[in-house]
């Protein structure tokens, strides 16, 4: 469920109008809903009740301070993958007893960044790594709670550019050779074992995969107590998946997740912590865009919108789909008629959707792509000069521009032509 629903034959985020924003900020933008946000976060709050937990919202789907703000808020934990994004997750308040930092490469002055700032745990994905936190931690004379990020070789059957608990995936040490490096670590100065972490994939729409993972954590953890390991803590990543073809069969509940974690490690007296990003940014934002041209082609038609693959690269990345609707809702009993939706990138790439089903839209239209909250925003760039476009935060019925678009002066002057030209 989430708040962008007509009103009056009007789309609308929350209490607010889409084309009252359109207006305000121009075509193309993002805007996040609150109550959407706050919503998801407490799903998945409510699913771990009764256990010891900590939601960490996996902030790579999302980074915009006003999102962070806005679950930090609520108590929500932050999993970041860069010192960029353990920057961002403090300037939205977030402490750092309440951040993981997970990813494969991980620097030293990341490493050392994090430690002084205060950090939950690392969760360490190779040998180097550990020894290089070790060090790290050693020179500034301080303890690093860790966890080892565990590969346990399950198909998340979900997108191949999306999985990662494969033993083919560049993610976690392999689950057999785990009792070895929990043994070297527990060893290294500057470490402390705090638990156990895992991450098999993103957008899962089965809660199998999850389920086989889980119970090989519980094995090891099991294991690791026997060797003399004091595993306190179990990360178990996000990667949840929504709905995003309305049409389809909704995924499993954020509580049916629970339920997978209750009956796989829940008697082991571990704190909990989950990573989700896509179930709690992802339906909280659409992306608004305006028709610029309706352009006949030989046997098709095409709709050509002044947002592109540099602003939502799903679609071109991975084939995704994101529903594609009217902001001003077609009257009834209007036909659909297949039309392929492009952007105006000099790629054939640059394609939201084929012969989508919409109803006849003109120059000037409003088109809002569904879903677009997670890895929308963040995975956006520049190309063919295009300027990043704005995100809205609205709450209830108010708005506010959370990131402004970026003048032409502003991008011209991060270039600088050497003086020998
Ligand atoms: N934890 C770790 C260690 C991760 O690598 C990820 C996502 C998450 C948590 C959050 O997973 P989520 O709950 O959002 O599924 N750009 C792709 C998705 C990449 C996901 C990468 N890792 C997309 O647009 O589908």
């Amino acid at each position: 469920m989430d708040h962008f629903l007509y009103r009056d034959g009007v789309l609308h985020a929350e209490d607010v109008a889409i084309p009252e924003i359109a207006a305000a900020v121009g075509t193309p933008f993002y805007v996040y809903s609150t109550a959407t946000l706050t919503r998801h976060f407490r799903l998945f709050d409510e699913a771990l009740e009764g256990m010891d937990h900590l939601v960490c919202f996996a902030i790579k789907s999302n980074s915009n301070l006003a999102v962070l703000k806005v679950l930090g808020d609520l108590g929500a934990g932050m999993d970041v993958v860069s010192g960029g994004e353990y920057r961002r997750a403090k300037a939205a308040g977030v402490p750092g007893e309440r951040i993981v930092f997970s990813g494969v490469g991980k620097t030293r002055e990341e490493i050392r960044l994090v430690l002084e700032g205060g950090i939950r745990q690392f969760n360490v994905e190779s040998e180097p790594e550990l020894i290089a936190i070790s060090e790290v931690a050693s020179d500034l004379g301080v303890s690093a709670p860790i966890a080892i990020r565990v590969n346990p070789d399950v198909d998340a059957k979900t997108h191949a550019k999306i999985a990662t608990g494969k033993s083919e995936n560049k993610f976690g040490i392999p689950i057999a050779k785990a009792r070895a490096v929990y043994a070297m670590a527990a060893k290294l100065p500057g470490i402390s074992v705090v638990g156990v972490d895992v991450h098999i994939g993103s957008q899962l729409t089965d809660l199998a995969p999850f389920e086989v993972a889980f119970t090989k954590v519980r094995e090891l953890t099991l294991a690791l107590r026997e060797d003399g390991h004091d595993i306190r803590r179990l990360d178990l990543g996000g990667g949840l998946g929504i709905p995003y073809e309305r049409s389809n069969a909704a995924p499993p509940l954020p509580v049916e997740y629970g339920a997978v974690i209750r009956r796989t490690v829940g008697d082991l007296g571990c704190e909990i912590e989950i990573e989700p990003g896509r179930l709690i940014s992802g339906n909280a934002g659409i992306m608004v865009a305006s028709v610029i041209y309706l352009k006949q082609g030989e046997g098709r038609d095409f709709l050509i919108v002044d947002a592109a693959m540099n602003d939502l690269v799903r679609p071109s990345m991975y084939d995704a789909h994101h529903d594609i609707i009217p902001v001003v809702e077609p009257a009834p009993g209007t036909e659909a008629q297949p039309i392929d939706v492009v952007g105006p990138v000099c790629e054939t790439g640059d394609t939201f959707a084929k012969a989508r089903g919409l109803t006849p839209l003109g120059a000037g239209d409003l088109v809002a792509f569904r879903s677009a909250g997670a890895y929308g925003a963040v995975m956006s760039s520049e190309y063919n000069s295009r300027p990043l476009i704005p995100e809205v935060l609205v709450n209830g019925d108010q708005f506010a521009v959370i990131r402004r678009r970026p003048s032409f002066e502003e991008m011209l002057a991060r270039d600088s032509i050497p003086e020998w030209l």
